[in-house]
């Protein structure tokens, strides 16, 4: 990861986390592309076809603990939730390049983030997760969301664009983002409503969260 993150911060003149904390706190999302190694994003998708052809992945929910409820009309991905204590190499790879990105967040935006939480995710064709929060109703702890895509040559014909609505009362402000492999999207979970497009491939990420305990203030 040190190698990484020097020619990250050769090409952009500051390290990777620390664009992304700067973009949370100036507008609350960020994009950042190409700051994982093309070797690590093709071991991160190799790994997660395999298990997905073996059955691991489930179907998504919505809600949370009890009130977990397959909800189709909503989202229609399947997901196989990471397990930091059994996870693969590549995997801690990546989770130790999320660390570091908490870090720089809780450095500069005083988010008290204290763990990640995430999973993998594929959208198989036709598959789609409408407009959503990523906070529970009443439950704060899911504070910043992050995702990377582990897609390669996605077009914008394949669809399955992240839709990110900008104006919390105006949904004709949005930005579409494309899920090209190696592209690493971050925003603040309470703050933006958003939905995938319905994607024509088989669409891949790694999605999680950076959380706080529900008592911080
Ligand atoms: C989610 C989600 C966005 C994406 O899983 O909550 O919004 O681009 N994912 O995969
Ligand atoms: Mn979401």
């Amino acid at each position: 990861m040190t190698k990484i993150s020097t020619a990250a911060e050769l090409l952009h003149g500051e390290p990777w986390q620390q664009r992304i904390s700067t973009d949370l706190a100036q507008r609350g999302w960020s994009v950042c592309d190409n700051h994982f190694s093309p070797l690590l994003l093709a071991r991160l998708a190799e790994e997660s076809e395999r298990l997905w052809r073996r059955g691991a992945f489930r179907r998504a929910g919505v809600g949370r603990g009890g009130e977990l409820r397959l909800r189709p009309e909503i989202r229609t991905d399947q997901v196989l939730w990471l397990d930091p204590a059994d996870c693969t190499v590549v995997q801690k790879r990546y989770l130790h390049a999320l660390e570091q990105l908490r870090l720089a967040i809780n450095r500069d935006l005083l988010l008290g983030l204290f763990e990640f939480e995430g999973h993998l995710a594929v959208y198989p064709p036709g598959s789609y997760y409408r407009r959503h929060l990523d906070q529970f109703k009443g439950v704060g702890s899911r504070t910043v969301s992050c995702i990377l895509y582990l897609n390669r040559e996605w077009q914008a014909e394949d669809g399955g664009q992240l839709r990110i609505y900008t104006h919390p009362d105006d949904p004709a402000y949005c930005e579409e983002i494309l899920p090209v492999g190696g592209r690493l999207v971050t925003f603040l979970s309470a703050r933006f409503l958003h939905e995938v497009l319905p994607a024509r491939r088989e669409r891949w990420s790694i999605t999680g969260w950076f959380k706080r305990r529900d008592d911080y203030l």
